[in-house]
């Protein structure tokens, strides 16, 4: 039997790899301060359904349960985040910046890019209304795909602005019940042919195709860029005031992160919600927030198709599953001898395999090379000495059996530790 159309199995170097990525988003969130937290993956349908959005709605793992609830596979975070803050803000010092590495669930139509999981990093800044905040999470975002590897040659962050198209929104008299059906329409179009933009934009078509064609810019967009140039990071923004993300709940600054070839779908995306905490407290907290988050898999795509980033994410695979030391038993009589020094290295922190039924040396010295190991241990003739091979040099001494821990520390220590 196979796993479920878009849903993948992970097998060791898979993980690794994934592990890979987690390290890093791990890293760089830690280096600008968030801390660590994380919600159910099984929440009420409901908010989903008053919060995310229709596109988001359509694509929801849901189902009822024993107890008779309405139930949802989380499809994305933000949700429960807002959920979360707004009945706990009490207990935390303003601004809160959080991250989160979870899974998530999309009923979505499995396309390279698009499965029905993903695993996703989402960091975000509550109780912030300045615009520095704005600008501090977008800096973060960058410095955690600077951290692959990657370059302003391999990645843009697309910068926009709602508010840019709700005040253009309000010039033109529309009702605002309608902004969100426009806005929607502004997000698909990059995606849709143009007359059938035009068609569903109506009298909106020249309009808006013209700031297209001239490029829109605002004043808080050209403050965002000008704080993330006095970063020195203005080589990896563009303002494009084509975005407005598919999401229901953002308020002002929108963002989304795309491969500089356009080949891929997006791999980050967010902006500000500063209405959705107040709105799931029905009023008793508001807070403004903003927040992105980060997909593995296009993300995983784009590691994979750039050298500098592909060879960062072999090497950081190759590492995970590598071991320290391998033991060769050559002579079974001394196997118990060899577990006892196998438990003590093992308790010291090493990473040590050996064969667990005999096997022939050779044999032994293969799988050594296999495992990654550095070194080998041999335990064969020499009793009551122990052999001690460089795999990298090939060079061999003996070592008597009280002297070995230190003699292992001691090439551990100098070659450094793996
Ligand atoms: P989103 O744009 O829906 O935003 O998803 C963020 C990223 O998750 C996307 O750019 C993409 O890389 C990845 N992603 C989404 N769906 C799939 C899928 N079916 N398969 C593979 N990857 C996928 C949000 O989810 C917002 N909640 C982000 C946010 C956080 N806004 C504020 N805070």
């Amino acid at each position: 039997m196979q796993a479920l159309p878009g849903f993948r199995d992970f097998l060791p170097d898979h993980c690794a790899a994934r592990n890979y990525i987690f390290a890093r988003w791990r890293e760089v969130a830690r280096r600008y301060s968030f801390v660590e937290w994380d919600g159910p993956v099984l929440e009420p349908t409901d908010l989903y359904r008053k919060k995310s959005g229709a596109e988001i709605v359509d694509q929801l793992f849901n189902f009822t349960d024993k107890g008779d609830r309405e139930v949802s596979m989380r499809p994305e975070l933000t949700p429960t985040l807002a959920r979360v803050v707004a009945a706990h803000e009490r207990a935390f010092k303003k601004p809160l910046k959080w991250f989160s590495i979870g899974q998530f669930f999309r009923y979505e139509k499995q396309q390279r890019g698009r499965l029905r999981e993903h695993y996703q990093l989402n960091c975000d800044i509550m109780g912030e209304n300045d615009f520095v905040a704005d600008i501090e999470l977008i800096a973060l975002c960058i410095d955690i795909l600077r951290a692959f590897g990657l370059t302003e040659k391999d990645f843009v962050v697309r910068i926009s602005d709602r508010e840019f198209w709700t005040d253009f929104l309000r010039q033109q008299e529309l009702p605002t019940e309608k902004w969100e059906d426009v806005l929607q329409t502004i997000d698909k179009s990059g995606r849709e042919p143009r007359e059938k933009t035009e068609e569903k934009l109506g009298k909106l078509a020249e309009p808006v195709f013209s700031i297209f064609d001239k490029g829109g810019r605002s004043g808080k967009l050209d403050r965002l860029v000008d704080g993330l140039g006095a970063r020195g990071l203005a080589g990896f923004v563009d303002v494009d005031v084509r975005i407005v993300r598919g999401l229901a709940y953002y308020t002002g600054t929108v963002f989304e992160v795309f491969d500089r070839a356009g080949k891929l779908r997006a791999i980050a995306g967010g902006g500000r919600y500063d209405n959705l905490i107040g709105q799931l407290s029905e009023g008793a907290v508001s807070m403004p927030a903003l927040g992105f988050a980060m997909g593995d898999v296009v993300l995983g795509e784009l590691l994979r198709d750039r050298a500098a980033a592909r060879e960062k994410l072999e090497a950081g695979v190759k590492e995970q599953n590598k071991i320290d030391i391998y033991v060769v038993i050559a002579k079974e009589q001394r196997r118990p001898d060899a577990l006892e020094e196998i438990q003590e290295l093992r308790d010291r922190g090493y990473r040590v395999d050996y064969p667990l039924t005999a096997d022939k040396v050779p044999k032994q010295f293969q799988t050594a090379e296999n495992l990654g190991a550095r070194i080998t241990l041999l335990y064969g003739d020499e009793w009551p000495q122990v052999k001690v091979k460089n795999l990298a040099t090939r060079e061999e001494s003996l070592i008597a059996g009280d002297a070995l821990l230190d003699s292992v520390a001691k090439f551990f220590n100098i070659s450094g530790s793996a």
